[in-house]
C-alpha cells in the first residue's frame, strides 16, 4: 500500500500496549520490529511478501527473500531464521514453479547465513511469496531511521529504478542484457553493505524500496527532524532506466509516490523523467545512509573494494532545518 493509504489505516488503532522490551514498534515506523530478550541480544522481525515482478520462478524467489531480509540488514541485524509466505494457484499453474521460487528463496537465506524453518501456504488466485523473517542485534547496536544529523553524507548501495524496468519488461520494453542486470541488482543481498554501514559509522539507515528513495528518504528525515540537499548524477539509475521513464514507462506506486512527494521536495530544474526515477517503488533497493561525515573516507573505501557491493553512490547530504528534500 501507499504511504498515505497506510498511515490512515494506522491511526485507527488503539495505541499498542507499552512494554519495555519492545525497542522499535508500531508507534515508531521503521524496517523493522525490534524486541530485546536479554542484555545482549534483541530479536528483530520483519515480513514482506508480493506478487511475481519477473518471469522465471528461481529469479522471483531471490528476489523475493533478497528484498525480505533487506530490512534486517537496513537496522543492522544478522538474519537468523526464515519462513516461507506462499500464495500459489495450485490447480492452474505447474508446482514446480513453486518449487523453483522456494529454491531460489532458500538460496537467499543460506546465502544470508540463515535457515528456513518453516512456512505457509494458501491456494490464491494470484502467486504471491516472500518471507518472515527474524534477525539478532545488540540492543545498543539498533541502526534506526531518526539518527540522521547534520552534515552526515547520504550514501546508497544499489541504483535506483527497478521498478520502471520491471514495467518496462511486462510491456516487452526491455532487452535480455538490460533484464538481467536489473534482476541481479534486486537478487543481491544487502549483506556486504550492513557489515560496512554498520552502528560505528552511521547516524541513520533504512533500505529503498516501496516508496521510492525520495520517500524513504522522506521518512528518515521526517523522523530525525532534518533536511536534505541531493545531487543527483546518471550513475544513480540501473541501465535502461532513464530511457524508459523518459518514455513515461512507470509503475502504479511509483506515480503515487510522486504524489505524494511533490509538494515535498525542491525540484530545482529536475525534469518530469528524474521525478519519476527518484520516486520509483522499487523492489528490492539498496540501503540509505547517513554516514558520520568522519567515517566517510573509510566507509567509501571498503564499500568499493567489496565485490558484493553493487554501487556506492553519494547522493547528498544532511543539512538542518524543517523535513524537506532540496535537489539541485
Ligand atoms: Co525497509
Ligand atoms: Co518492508
Amino acid at each position: 500500500m501507499g504511504p498515505e493509504a497506510l498511515k490512515k489505516v494506522l491511526s485507527q488503532l488503539p495505541a499498542p500496549k507499552k512494554r519495555k522490551e519492545v525497542l522499535v514498534g508500531l508507534d515508531i515506523i521503521d524496517d523493522a520490529g525490534v524486541y530485546q530478550i536479554n542484555e545482549e541480544q534483541a530479536l528483530v522481525q520483519t515480513i514482506d511478501f508480493f506478487t511475481p515482478i519477473v518471469d522465471d520462478g528461481v529469479d522471483f524467489g531471490r528476489i523475493a527473500a533478497a528484498n525480505a531480509l533487506s530490512d534486517l540488514y537496513a537496522m543492522g541485524a544478522q538474519p537468523l531464521t526464515a519462513l516461507n509466505v506462499v500464495a500459489f494457484p495450485s490447480q492452474k499453474i505447474p508446482l514446480e514453479i513453486l518449487s523453483d521460487i522456494l529454491r531460489g528463496g532458500q538460496e537467499k537465506v543460506e546465502e544470508a547465513g540463515a535457515v528456513i524453518i518453516g512456512g505457509h501456504t494458501i491456494d490464491d488466485e494470484e502467486p504471491k511469496y516472500g518471507l518472515a523473517a527474524t534477525g539478532v542485534v545488540h540492543p545498543h547496536r539498533i541502526i534506526k531511521k531518526n539518527g540522521a544529523q547534520p552534515g552526515d553524507i547520504l550514501v546508497m548501495t544499489k541504483p535506483i529504478g527497478a521498478g520502471i524496468l520491471t514495467t518496462g519488461m511486462k510491456g516487452d520494453l526491455v532487452g535480455q542484457e538490460e533484464i538481467r542486470n536489473a534482476v541481479e541488482v534486486m537478487a543481491t543481498l544487502n549483506h556486504a553493505g550492513s557489515k560496512i554501514l554498520n552502528f560505528d559509522v552511521v547516524n541513520a539507515m533504512t533500505d529503498v524500496t516501496g516508496f521510492g528513495l525520495l520517500g524513504h528518504l522522506w521518512e528518515m528525515l521526517g523522523d530525525s527532524q532534518t533536511a536534505a540537499k541531493l545531487k543527483i548524477k546518471p550513475d544513480l539509475f540501473i541501465e535502461g532506466s532513464e530511457k524508459l521513464a523518459k518514455d513515461g514507462v512507470a509503475p502504479g506506486g511509483t506515480l503515487r509516490n510522486l504524489k505524494f512527494l511533490e509538494r515535498n521536495v525542491k525540484w530545482g530544474k529536475t525534469p518530469r523523467h528524474i521525478k519519476f526515477l527518484l520516486c520509483d517503488a522499487m523492489t528490492s533497493g539498496g540501503l540509505l545512509a547517513a554516514v558520520k561525515p568522519e567515517s566517510l573516507d573509510k566507509v567509501k573505501k571498503e564499500l568499493e573494494s567489496n565485490e558484493d557491493v553493487p554501487a556506492v553512490l553519494v547522493i547528498g547530504e544532511i543539512i538542518s532545518g524543517e523535513p524537506g528534500i532540496k535537489i539541485n
